[in-house]
């Protein structure tokens, strides 16, 4: 799989937690005893592993694995090729954003998880697999990941699924616990609303590893922003995401896949100390 790269530096991760929380900097610089410019610093990019280390407990994120998103050393590892996988990184506007494709290799009943910003690299790939795909499943309904639902679903002929707290067009409306079988594969649908209030992922078994379509619920060493709860972002990717197997790859909205074994260890947002 390519090597794009985390969607979130340590700057991310700490304002994610202060925006969350409704954290003043003057506060937390108080609490971790370390001086204001300091943390301002932090927060402007000037990485340095003392004051992370400092403001680290004070926001119930890993003191390590914040100290190596900072450090650039830790990548999730190359999950290889998974047969019935494809990902897609488009631009959108100055970011790019994921889409997906699962498909049973047996039966070709195929999949979409989101659009990206263009469907067209899926759809190309799907002519070429002789795909059939049965399924536009949405993560949630900001711009960027259902830029191009009319042609996705024009392309392909499958209607859209999104959840039933964020309607839009004519997509059938999704709730937990929703199943749909395509060939050997079933999805699974599972809210983690707190980024959106809709929040869906869509967790896939059928292939040699589950995959967790997760939207921005969570993405490789961060998550996304809690713009409607951050309190419920965290806890339902921790008892909701967590709580899947191990060798489960997430599939985020930006950003690398990652496993969530390797999210227990690296994710600052899951290795507080106050967790273990
Ligand atoms: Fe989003």
């Amino acid at each position: 799989m390519d090597r794009i790269p985390l969607e979130d530096n340590v700057e991310d991760v700490v304002g994610k937690v202060l925006r969350g929380r409704k954290l003043k900097p003057e506060d937390v610089a108080s609490r971790a005893g370390v001086e204001l410019p300091k943390l301002k610093a932090l927060l402007a990019g000037e990485f340095d592993e003392a004051t992370a280390r400092a403001v680290a407990p004070v926001l119930d994120l890993g003191a390590d694995a914040l100290v190596a998103l900072g450090q650039r050393s830790w990548y999730p590892a190359d999950p290889g090729e998974i047969d019935g996988l494809a990902c897609f990184n488009t631009p959108y506007g100055d970011m790019f954003v994921n889409a997906f494709l699962a498909w049973d290799p047996a039966t070709k009943e195929a999949a979409a998880f989101d659009t990206g910003s263009d469907c067209a690299p899926a759809l190309a790939l799907a002519r070429e697999r002789g795909l059939n795909v049965t399924h536009v499943f949405l993560t949630h309904t900001h711009p960027d990941h259902i830029a191009d639902l009319a042609a996705l679903t024009a392309g392909t002929g499958a209607p859209a699924y999104v959840s039933h707290l964020e309607p839009t067009g004519d997509a059938r409306a999704v709730k937990e616990g929703d199943v749909w079988r395509l060939g050997a594969l079933t999805v699974r649908a599972i809210a983690t609303s707190g980024h959106t209030k809709g929040g869906t992922t869509f967790f896939v078994t059928g292939l040699a590893r589950p995959l967790a379509a997760v939207g921005d619920a969570m993405f490789a060493g961060s998550m996304g922003g809690g713009n409607v709860s951050y309190e419920d972002a965290l806890r339902n990717n921790v008892e909701k995401l967590l709580a899947l197997p191990d060798e489960t790859l997430i599939l985020p909205g930006h950003g690398p896949v990652a496993s969530i074994g390797e999210q227990k260890q690296h994710n600052p947002f899951f290795t507080a100390a106050s967790r273990n």
